[in-house]
C-alpha cells in the first residue's frame, strides 16, 4: 500500500505531525508505508495494512511477554527503569514514603491527587467502616484445610466476595465503583489476617475501628484473643505502613495486567482482584519475597555466598529478588526498604539474614554476569527479611504484598474500564499447529468401557 494510504488510528485524538512517522519498506513487496508515531509508539493495528499478497492477513507484531508493547495509556504510575525512578501520579516515591501514610497514597492513586483534610477524613472513615467480613465469608474461610497456603485462601476469598456484593457488577456506575474500592481496600487486611489465624488454628480477631490501617492489621494478626490486651508497636506499624506505600502500585506489572485483562471483559472487581492476586502468587512476581528468604536461609552464612553465585552463573538457579523487566538500575524501593530494615531491627533485634543479603548483593553487583545483564536488587530482595523480623510467617509474605497492591489494582481497573480506547483484551497468535487434515471416513473410534478391575474398585467402600 502506498504511503498516502496510512492513517492515524480512529481513536487517536491528536493528528500526527509529518515528522512523526515511521517510514518502512516491506522487503517482500517493495511497498513503503508511513506509520504515525505518537507518544513514542506506533499503533500495532497500523501494521495490519502491510500485506505480502491478497491472502495475507497483514503483519502482526509478536511480543509473547509484552516486553515492548504498551497495552494502555495510563496516568497513574511512572517508571524510568534505566534511571531507577518511580513516581505515583507524578510524586517521587521517596517523598511519598517519607511523609505520607498508606491511606493518603491510596487516595492519591485512586483519585489522582492527594486528599485535603476533610477528603482524607472521609476516605479513612470509609475504609475503616468497611473492614468487617460477612459471617458467611468467615464460614467460607473455615472450610479450608488447616495447612492451606494463606495466599491460596486470599485468592479464593477475593473471588468469593463477588457473590456477596452482586451490585459490583454495575461497573459503569461511578458510585458503585468507589463502593467496591472502599470494600476491597478495607477488607483485604481482614482476609489476610483471618487466613493466617486459620492456618495457625487461632480464633479470628475482628477489626477495631479505633486503630490505624496497619495497627488494626497487626492486632488482627497477633492479638492472642479478645480477652487479651494487645498494643501494636507504633514503630512496626509505621514501618509496615511505609512498606505498604512502596508496594501500592507499579504500573503494568503481571498482576495489574491480569486485573486489567479480566476487567476488560466487564467482570466485577472482586473477580478481577482474585485474578490479579493469583498472578501475584507466582514466584517470579509477588512470591519472590518468600523465595528470597528461603534462599538466604539455605545460604546460611556469608562464606557460602560464592557457591550460590556460581550456581546462578551456571544457569542452575535464579538469584531471587534480583532482576526486573523494567528496572535496569537499582530499584528505588529496594534502597528504601534496606534503610527501613535498620529501623525495624531497633525494635525486633537484627535479622542475621540481612548480613547474608548485603554480602550477596555486594558480590553480585561487582560480578560481570549481573553487571552485563543489568541485574539489581528488586523490591522483594529486602522486604522478606523485614517481614520475618516482624514475626510474619514466610507463607504470609506474598499476602503482605497483596494488601497494599489492592490499591494499585483498583486504580488500574478504574482507569481501564473508563478508557474509551479499551476493548476486551484479546491478543492475536501465530498458529504453528498442523495444517488442515481430515478424519478417516468409515473408521469409528471404539467406545471405551470401564475395565472389570475399575468396576470392582468402585464397589469398595471409600
Ligand atoms: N538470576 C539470574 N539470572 C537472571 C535473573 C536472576 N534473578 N533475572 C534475569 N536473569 C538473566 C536471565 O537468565 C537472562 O540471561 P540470558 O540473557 O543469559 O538468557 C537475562 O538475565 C535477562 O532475563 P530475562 O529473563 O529476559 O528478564 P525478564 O525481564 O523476562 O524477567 C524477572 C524479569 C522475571 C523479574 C527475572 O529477573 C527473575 O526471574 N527474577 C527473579 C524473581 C524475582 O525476583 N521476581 C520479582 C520481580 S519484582 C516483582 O514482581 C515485584
Amino acid at each position: 500500500m502506498p504511503a498516502s494510504k496510512s492513517t492515524s488510528p480512529k481513536t487517536d485524538p491528536r493528528p500526527a505531525t509529518p515528522s512523526s512517522f515511521l517510514s518502512v519498506t516491506d522487503g517482500r513487496t517493495g511497498t513503503s508505508y508511513q506509520i504515525p508515531i505518537q507518544d513514542g509508539a506506533i499503533h500495532a493495528t497500523e501494521l495490519h495494512q502491510i500485506r505480502s499478497g491478497p491472502d495475507d492477513y497483514g503483519l502482526l507484531s509478536y511480543d509473547p511477554s509484552f516486553a515492548n508493547t504498551a497495552s494502555c495509556r495510563s496516568a497513574i504510575t511512572f517508571i524510568d527503569g534505566d534511571r531507577g525512578i518511580l513516581r505515583y501520579r507524578g510524586y517521587p516515591i521517596e517523598e511519598l514514603a517519607a511523609s505520607k501514610s498508606y491511606l493518603e497514597v491510596s487516595y492519591l492513586l485512586i483519585h489522582g491527587n492527594l486528599p485535603g483534610k476533610s477528603q482524607l477524613e472521609e476516605w479513612v472513615h470509609s475504609i475503616t467502616y468497611h473492614t468487617m467480613l460477612h459471617e458467611n465469608v468467615q464460614k467460607f474461610m473455615d472450610g479450608f484445610h488447616h495447612d492451606a497456603h494463606p495466599m491460596g485462601m486470599m485468592v479464593s476469598t477475593l473471588a468469593a466476595l463477588s457473590t456477596f456484593y452482586p451490585d459490583a457488577k454495575n461497573i459503569s456506575d461511578e458510585h458503585t465503583r468507589y463502593q467496591q474500592a472502599y470494600r476491597l481496600i478495607a477488607k483485604v487486611p481482614t482476609v489476610a489476617a483471618f487466613a493466617h489465624r486459620h492456618s495457625v488454628g487461632m480464633p479470628y480477631i475482628h477489626p477495631s475501628n479505633d486503630l490505624t490501617y496497619t495497627e488494626n492489621f497487626l492486632a488482627m494478626m497477633y492479638r492472642p484473643s479478645w480477652t487479651t490486651q494487645y498494643t501494636p508497636n507504633p514503630v512496626l506499624a509505621k514501618a509496615l505502613d511505609t512498606l505498604f506505600v512502596l508496594h501500592a502500585d507499579h504500573e503494568q506489572n503481571c498482576s495489574s495486567n491480569a486485573m486489567r485483562a479480566v476487567g476488560s471483559s466487564h467482570a466485577d472487581p472482586y473477580s478481577c482482584a482474585a485474578a490479579a492476586a493469583a498472578a501475584l502468587y507466582g514466584p517470579l512476581h509477588g512470591g519472590a519475597n518468600e523465595q528470597v528468604v528461603r534462599m538466604l536461609q539455605e545460604i546460611g552464612t556469608k562464606d557460602h555466598v560464592p557457591q550460590l553465585i556460581r550456581q546462578v552463573k551456571e544457569g542452575k538457579r535464579l538469584l531471587m529478588g534480583f532482576g526486573h523487566r523494567i528496572y535496569k538500575n537499582y530499584d528505588p524501593r529496594a534502597r528504601l526498604i534496606q534503610q527501613l530494615a535498620e529501623e525495624v531491627f531497633e525494635v525486633t533485634g537484627r535479622n542475621p539474614l540481612i548480613d547474608v543479603a548485603l554480602a550477596l548483593e555486594k558480590v553480585a553487583l561487582e560480578d560481570e554476569y549481573f553487571i552485563s545483564r543489568k541485574l539489581y536488587p528488586n523490591v522483594d530482595f529486602y522486604s522478606g527479611i523485614i517481614y520475618q523480623a516482624m514475626g510474619f510467617p514466610m507463607d504470609m509474605f506474598p499476602v503482605l504484598f497483596a494488601i497494599p497492591r489492592m490499591t494499585g489494582w483498583l486504580a488500574q481497573w478504574m482507569e481501564g474500564v473508563q478508557d474509551p480506547e479499551q476493548k476486551i483484551a484479546r491478543p492475536r497468535q501465530i498458529y504453528v499447529g498442523p495444517g488442515e487434515r481430515h478424519l478417516e471416513v468409515g473408521v469409528k473410534t471404539p467406545v471405551r468401557r470401564p475395565s472389570r478391575t475399575v468396576v470392582a474398585r468402585r464397589k469398595e467402600p471409600s
